[in-house]
């Protein structure tokens, strides 16, 4: 574990984007947008907003500072500053990781075979059924194996050569993509409508507690929080880094493609008259309501579905990357396992993990529930505690590259009073739910 020869990002730039990359995922596009359509519209929006810099942006904080302070994986980072004891946290994690990448693989999946289609065959006639057939079962399961194999691929590359690599060149790929689609979308004649379904205020719906768990966990799933994926990367970094203006970027950049994703779904969906597919909005409703948008836009409609796919799985690539180097580099810190072996033997393990979640939706929507509103948000709690009251003087770790930036004792007061009360309160509330649904779902 000599720390020396720990590997490095290369750049500001590679380490910045590899955030980014872990940030932006599907989790911007498909979760954020059919959460958004679930919840009702704007009121969701501005909570998850307002959480994410609330709570996200100083839980994110404190990842990267316990990362860059330790130089270590999860586990090993966790016991560097609190003793043993605080190893099992960095054991929930490391479990936080399989769950979520195991479906997480799947709907990526889907991505990976609607880009796919589109290119080659354009779009099917009738939607529903298509997604009904190919989001379980053989199909689902063979395009699950397939990006994960990629996953291992990139990961099994190392930091710099694999994920920062990747990242650098895909990041800015994404960029055009989603802006493009928002601007085209901004064309269509009724996409106004769309704009006043996601962005017209109920302030009704802001209290409502259901709500703001739904904001928070959102905002915790966006930002890659709760089970170390940031705190991993920041391992990777050198003291030079400003940490709190960086994760002031890797926040605006999440939040702005969540917020773009938005622009881009809402007006297609709208101006189609596809509304009424909306309101019930469930998971898998992205994959069918917007290729019966793109469908009825003829050649352009080809081509923008093409592109929307493409940024689907380019963000779901770099988020996945992510979630199995938590794995992986743990593996590697505390078992002494090399890189490749580690990347093959536990993404192969992952890929099994998530095979019932490839034959059964049920399973897939309870795997995100627990994996969000359970081991995410009381990860995040753990980790605001952790940071908050266990660590001694992270002031240090937080001015080492900062320069003169004086927002400490805001960042700490509010990582230590604001952020575990609410977080403590969503945790309950959304445990409770899950567990209300576990039970349903076994009983039938
Ligand atoms: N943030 C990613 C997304 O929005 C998903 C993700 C990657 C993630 N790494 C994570 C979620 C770690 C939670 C924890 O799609």
């Amino acid at each position: 574990m000599a720390s020396a020869a720990r590997e490095q990002w290369s750049s500001r730039t590679g380490f910045v984007l590899a955030a980014v990359g872990s940030a932006v995922g599907l989790g911007n596009m498909w979760r954020f947008s059919y959460m958004t359509a679930e919840k009702g519209g704007a009121a969701f929006v501005a909570l998850y907003l307002l959480l994410t810099l609330m709570v996200g942006l100083p839980v994110l904080v404190a990842e990267l500072i316990v990362g860059r302070g330790s130089g270590r994986s999860p586990i090993l980072a966790l016991a560097h500053y609190g003793g043993q004891r605080w190893r099992a946290l960095g054991g929930v994690f490391v479990v936080a990781g399989f769950t979520i990448l195991a479906y997480y693989s799947v709907i990526a999946g889907w991505t990976v075979r609607y880009a796919l289609s589109a290119v080659a065959t354009g779009y099917p006639e009738n939607p529903g059924d298509y997604f009904g057939e190919v989001s379980s079962g053989w199909d689902a399961f063979g395009f699950h194996l397939a990006f994960m194999a990629l996953t291992v691929g990139v990961v099994a590359g190392g930091v710099k050569r694999g994920i920062e690599r990747v990242s650098l060149v895909m990041m800015p790929l994404l960029f055009v993509l989603v802006v493009g689609i928002a601007v085209y979308a901004s064309t269509l004649s009724g996409a106004g409508d769309g704009y006043r379904y996601y962005l017209n205020l109920d302030v009704a719906n802001v209290l409502d507690l259901d709500v703001l768990v739904d904001a928070a966990s959102q905002a915790f799933f966006s930002l890659s929080l709760g089970m170390g994926a940031m705190l991993t990367f920041a391992s990777y970094l050198p003291r030079d880094h400003d940490l709190p203006k960086e994760a002031g970027m890797i926040a605006g950049a999440d939040m702005g493609v969540a917020f773009v994703a938005g622009l881009m779904v809402f007006p297609l969906i709208f101006a189609l008259g596809l509304s009424e597919d909306v309101g019930g909005s469930t998971l898998g409703a992205l994959f069918v309501t917007l290729p019966k948008a793109f469908a009825s836009m003829g050649e352009a409609g080809r081509i923008v579905g093409v592109a929307f796919f493409m940024a689907l799985v380019v963000g779901a690539l770099t988020s996945a990357m992510s979630l199995l180097e938590v794995v992986v580099s743990s593996a590697i810190d505390t078992l002494g396992w090399t890189r490749r072996r580690a990347a093959l033997v536990l993404g192969g393990a992952i890929a099994l993990v998530g095979t019932p979640a490839a034959w059964n939706l049920g399973v897939l929507d309870l795997m995100d529930q627990v994996a969000n509103n359970v081991l995410l948000l009381g990860g995040g709690l753990a980790l605001a505690i952790f940071t908050g009251w266990v660590v001694q003087d992270p002031s240090r770790e937080f001015h080492a590259g900062a320069g003169g930036w004086r927002g400490y004792a805001g960042w700490y007061f509010v990582l230590r009073f604001i952020a575990p009360v609410i977080l403590f309160a969503v945790f309950c509330i959304g445990a409770w739910r899950t567990l209300v649904n576990l039970v349903a779902f076994a009983t039938g």
